[in-house]
């Protein structure tokens, strides 16, 4: 503890009327209090120990004092302002209670502000009753603001079922009511600002971009961006590996003029072998271009054909920039036996136009609002106390801060969209209508998704092998956690306050999306498992690139489940993604260009940037 926290500690006891000071230690303070006033039924007085855990954040402590109740199932007791949480790693106070509470239900907390308010994060709280009474935690890991009254509820997850005599019905019913106020699915548009000094101007400022060396991706990309080979890659294994598709017949768009009786001979024969795959960009079609900087700037709908090799590289056949048009001469068709700039440039347009898909449909719609309209859901709908609360608010660390960011900085009026892309001022709001409205629950589910894009058999693509193998790990966790809390399939459909959610997020939040296969509710405990796992594959998975995030997958420090089942079944899910992280390690060590996306140590545990 520094001198200056000492100080203020002392100043605290010296004018706090019931404070003795108990002993204190580098991290750790005790303090005992008595009591000030007998309780209505004086009985056996009884000595309560409580710890309360500050978080480790520079500014997560606070000089305000805190007041705190302690709820038990008898009675309630009102401690008064004894806690003034400095920045300390742990507290622990001392408090002699002249009324039996019995179990503990709650802590309460009210922050009070003298001149000025600072905030407070609060980890948790621990109390120690009197007597054979065990020690009851009460998980909080949020910001203390403002001066109103905080509940905490004991930290083992209760659904509806689990709490017969109603003692937090009450408690649930309040936390959501207050929580439907605070979270609305309303969209925010703010304005944001750009620095356009720092532009790139010629082919080589891309260097700064990819310096050397910095990673095998990286230098692989430098040194043979051109190749068809790399090309179709990144249809496999790059930023979106969302797009292609195995062919089932020659696409309608393809207008294939006589002359090219060749290229649809080769095309029929890779259609029949199966090895014929496509990547259409018809959803970005007659979307209106931006003018930049008094420059009009162009969006192509392109459609690529590629044939996959034995040796599981995939090479485009042709590239066609935009469907045909009625009255209008067939669009052109590139190939790569065209003059070698031609055909670079159309390989380039269809970049220009993955660029557009990936960041609008597959990044921000698929990946950012998704996680926010379950995150927003979770929190609408399931009080703290419930256990699919505890097993998801994890992944939903930070992802309205980094949502409330994009909104203000990319895809806002005068945002980065609007300064430099060819889809801004308004294209790229189209895009994600279009996108949304092509939402289906199988695309957000690997296995299903995989298996209608023909990728399943598909050795070369890595991106499908990693998916499969992330989300079975997280299906089989969500099942172990979910076997817990729901004994039978009856215990998932008489749950309300989850039906209430599966509903929150399929109608309100994705807008009516039973029509696309979401459910609008959930039977039995397998269909509950699969929506759980598609949550958290959406949160993570779905969205890991190449952003290394603060906090992998699983990986999270804070503690929101006090019964020990499902600490056990966190600590399994643990060790299946550090053996699946080695085996992902070792694969990689043998690849020219490791793929590296979906490693459980570089998938973050949510969406935070
Ligand atoms: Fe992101």
């Amino acid at each position: 503890m520094t001198s200056t926290a000492t100080s203020e500690l002392l100043q605290f006891i010296s004018f706090h009327p019931i404070g003795i000071i108990f002993a204190f230690a580098n991290a750790k303070i005790s303090i005992v209090f008595r009591s000030p006033t007998p309780g209505p039924s004086p009985g056996k007085m009884g000595k309560y120990r409580i710890r309360v855990a500050t978080g480790d954040s520079l500014l997560a402590g606070s000089s305000n004092l805190v007041q705190l109740w302690l709820v038990g199932e008898h009675g309630e007791k009102d401690l008064g302002k004894i806690l003034r949480p400095i920045r300390t790693r742990e507290v622990q106070l001392e408090v002699e209670v002249s009324l039996y509470l019995g179990r503990l239900l709650l802590v309460k907390l009210r922050k009070h502000k003298s001149l000025v308010g600072f905030d407070w994060f609060c980890k948790w709280i621990a109390v120690q009753g009197p007597g054979t009474q065990g020690e009851a935690f009460f998980p909080c890991y949020r910001w203390v603001q403002g001066n109103e009254i905080i509940c905490l509820p004991e930290g083992t997850a209760r659904t509806v079922r689990d709490d017969p005599q109603n003692q937090f019905k009450k408690h649930r019913e309040q936390e959501l009511e207050e929580r439907r106020k605070v979270y609305r699915l309303k969209d925010l548009a703010l304005k944001g600002t750009l620095d356009l000094t720092n532009s790139v101007r010629r082919l080589e400022d891309f260097s700064k971009v990819f310096p050397r060396g910095k990673t095998p991706l990286a230098e692989q990309v430098r040194n043979s961006w051109k190749d068809d080979a790399l090309f179709g890659y990144q249809f496999l294994n790059g930023a979106n590996p969302m797009l292609l598709r195995r062919s089932t017949s020659l696409p309608s768009r393809l207008v294939l003029p006589p002359e090219m009786e060749d290229l649809k001979t080769q095309l029929e024969k890779e259609l029949q072998t199966g090895s014929l795959f496509e990547a259409d960009f018809s959803l970005l079609d007659g979307v209106k271009p931006n003018v930049i900087i008094f420059k009009q700037q162009y969006v192509a709908a392109p459609l690529v054909m590629l044939k996959l090799q034995p040796d599981g590289r995939l090479l485009p056949m042709v590239i066609q920039l935009q469907p045909p048009r009625n009255g209008c001469p067939p669009p052109v068709l590139f190939l790569p036996s065209d003059p070698p700039m031609a055909w670079l440039l159309a390989k380039t347009w269809v970049r220009s136009s993955d660029f557009q898909l990936h960041q609008l449909q597959s990044h921000l719609l698929r990946g950012h609002l998704i996680a926010e309209v379950i995150s927003v859901a979770t929190m609408r709908s399931l009080p703290s106390l419930h256990p699919i609360y505890k097993l998801l608010i994890p992944h939903f660390r930070y992802t309205m801060e980094i949502n409330v960011l994009a909104r203000s900085n990319l895809v806002s009026e005068w945002g980065i969209f609007d300064l430099v892309v060819s889809t801004g001022s308004g294209g790229h709001v189209d895009i994600l209508q279009r996108a949304t409205a092509g939402l289906t629950y199988r695309s957000f589910c690997p296995p299903d998704d995989l298996a209608d894009r023909g990728l399943l058999d598909v050795k070369s693509s890595l991106y499908g092998q990693d998916a499969l193998r992330l989300w079975g790990a997280i299906s089989r966790y969500v099942e172990k956690m979910v076997s817990l809390f729901y004994k039978s399939d009856g215990a998932v459909k008489d749950d309300p306050e989850l039906q209430a959610w599966c509903r929150e997020i399929t109608e309100t939040g994705l807008q009516g999306a039973q029509d696309r296969g979401f459910p609008i509710s959930l039977e039995s405990r397998a269909q509950l498992c699969h929506f759980i796992t598609m949550c958290i594959f959406t949160c993570t998975g779905q969205h890991a690139s190449t952003h290394h995030g603060q906090v992998a997958l699983g990986q999270h420090k804070e503690n929101y489940f006090s019964d020990p089942g499902p600490q056990a079944v966190l600590k399994q899910f643990q060790e299946e993604l550090a053996a699946l992280d080695k085996e992902i390690e070792v694969r990689n060590a043998g690849l020219d260009l490791p793929y590296e996306y979906l490693r459980p140590s570089m998938v973050e545990n949510s969406v935070t940037i």
